[in-house]
Formats: structure tokens, sequence, C-alpha cells
């Protein structure tokens, strides 16, 4: 496997594969690889001939007083990962070839990211398609693989390569979660036992909400309280937003309606900020969660 380090180095490597008609897959990741990770890049494997993971934690998507500088950081310990799991690149490049000085060019996507984590997060999502984007140009991937856990990230990547006439296909993959529910995250290594036994809520949270629409509620704030409260119940734990949403537009709704609706979250474990989310499908009077459902082999 290569450990390539230039956006020249990438160019390069790629040329080469296209000389050879191979089809390529990126996996953008932030590194400190988990079984969701390798989830992307076992879908990757299996759908391109060449597959190139990045791992970069972004600065521009952090703000400020975030985790940027204790983000969990294993470089070696994740080329070994990728190299079991079949990727045939690794490009891991320093913060100044990806921001060098004078850098000034951001890319902003409207509307779905007003929601949500985009609320929360303010600037978020613009250090999110500008990097993305930037691996887009750099490595002009066929594919690029996306996890469901973050579902907001996922549609804003997708409106950006629509309205940016990107040609790059974007595969979804669903959350990998521990056998109690929690969704897989390279920030789960923050939280303390009790505060490991706090994170189950948030799946129980969203289970909860589906369970109360699949019995015929449809009343998104009487979800949205028994969500908050299962959260709350539990030590160590502070909402910082749940919703019940559009699956389309990520707008909040009142009335739950025939559709897809999108159960999301972000909760305070301890300092740990965790997001998870579901989405059902309301057909009339029956609903069904559709999340296909993924835990570790
Ligand atoms: O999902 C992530 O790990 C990051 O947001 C991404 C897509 C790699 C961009 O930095």
């Amino acid at each position: 496997m290569q450990l390539l380090s230039t956006v020249n180095a990438v160019r390069q490597y790629v040329a080469a594969a296209r000389r050879q008609q191979q089809s390529i897959g990126l996996v953008p990741t932030m590194g400190y690889l988990h079984e969701g990770h390798l989830s992307l890049a076992r879908k990757a494997r299996e759908q391109n001939d060449i597959v190139i993971m990045s791992i970069f934690v972004n600065p521009t998507q952090f703000g400020p007083g975030e985790d940027l500088e204790r983000y969990p950081r294993a470089l070696e310990r994740d080329r070994e990962l990728a190299a079991a799991t079949g990727v045939d690149a690794i490009f891991a490049p320093a913060v100044p070839e990806m921001y060098p000085d004078g850098y000034a060019t951001y890319v902003r996507v409207e509307g779905i990211t007003e929601y949500l984590c985009g609320a929360s997060r303010p600037g978020h999502f613009e250090g999110v398609a500008t990097v993305v984007s930037k691996l887009f140009n750099i490595v002009q991937p066929d594919r690029a693989y996306f996890g469901l856990k973050d579902y907001q990230q996922a549609q804003v990547i997708k409106r950006m390569v629509i309205d940016l006439n990107i040609p790059v296909e974007i595969v979804t993959v669903p959350t990998v979660r521990e056998a109690d529910g929690l969704a897989l995250s390279s920030r789960n290594k923050y939280l303390t036992p009790v505060q490991r036994q706090s994170a189950t809520a948030l799946y129980q949270a969203l289970k909860k909400g589906a369970v109360l629409i699949r019995s015929g509620e449809r009343r998104a704030e009487i979800v949205r309280e028994a969500m908050v409260a299962e959260i709350l119940s539990r030590p160590e734990t502070r909402v910082d937003y749940v919703a019940v949403s559009d699956a389309q537009t990520l707008k909040p709704i009142t009335t739950i309606n025939k559709g897809k609706v999108l159960l999301a979250l972000a909760v305070w474990v301890g300092n740990t900020r965790l997001i998870d989310n579901l989405t059902v499908e309301v057909a009339d009077n029956v609903a069904h969660h559709d999340e296909e459902q993924a835990t570790p082999g």
C-alpha cells in the first residue's frame, strides 16, 4: 500500500491508474479508523479497481473551542487497518499541503446547512464542503463513500456535487453500531466507562421515537419530548438538539406525514458531543424505520 502526502504524488498515482483504465473509489476520513470507516473501504473495494483513502483532520471544519487539538490520531495503526481492508493508497497530507499560505476559497452549501449540526456548529459544513471538494479535485474519483451516521454531511455533499457539476457518484453506507446500539465514532474514545454507558441513550432515544411514530403518533413534539426524556434519564448527558425533520430538506416538522422522516440528535455526554440518526418511512397508517443495520462482524 502506498502512503502519499502531497497533491502531486496523488496526481501521479491517479494518472498511472487512469492510463490502465482503472476506476477509482475515494474514502475520505479523518483517521483513527474504526469499523465504520472500514465498511466504507470494503464497499469501495467491491465497486472500484483502486481504493484511495484520505486521512486528514481538517481544521476548517472545527469551530473555536472544539476538539481539533485533541482529536485522536494514529497513522501507523490506520495504515495497518487500511492495508488489511484492501486500500491501495492513503493520502495523508499535512495541513499546509491543503491550506497553504494565502488560502482564501471556501464552498458554502445553503439551505440544508441551516438546521441540525449546521445550526449548532456554525461554519462546520463550509469546512467539510471545502475539504471534500478539494479532495474530489485532487483525486478525481469515480465514486466517493460516506457513512450515514453523518446523515446531514452526506446530504450536503450530494447537494454540492449536483450544484457544482462534480462528476463523482456519492455512495452512502449504513451506520455501524456496537452491540448495544452505540454508533461507532472516533470520539467514543473520549468517554469514561460511566459516559460510555450513558451514550447508549442516543440509539435508545432514536428507537423510542421510531416506535412512537410506528404506533401512530403524528405530533413531532410528542416524539421529540420522549426522545429528550430518554436522554436526560442518563448521567452526564445534555441535549444539543433533538429533531424530527423532513429527511430531504432537513427542516424540522410539526406534523408527521407520509414520507421519509429523519430523527436526528446531538448529545453532550460529559465533554464529548455525539451524534446519531434514524430515518423512518411513514406510509399512510404504518411506519417502519428503514435504516439497514450493520454491526461489526
Ligand atoms: O466525516 C468525516 O470524517 C469528515 O467530515 C470528512 C468527510 C472526512 C471531511 O473532513
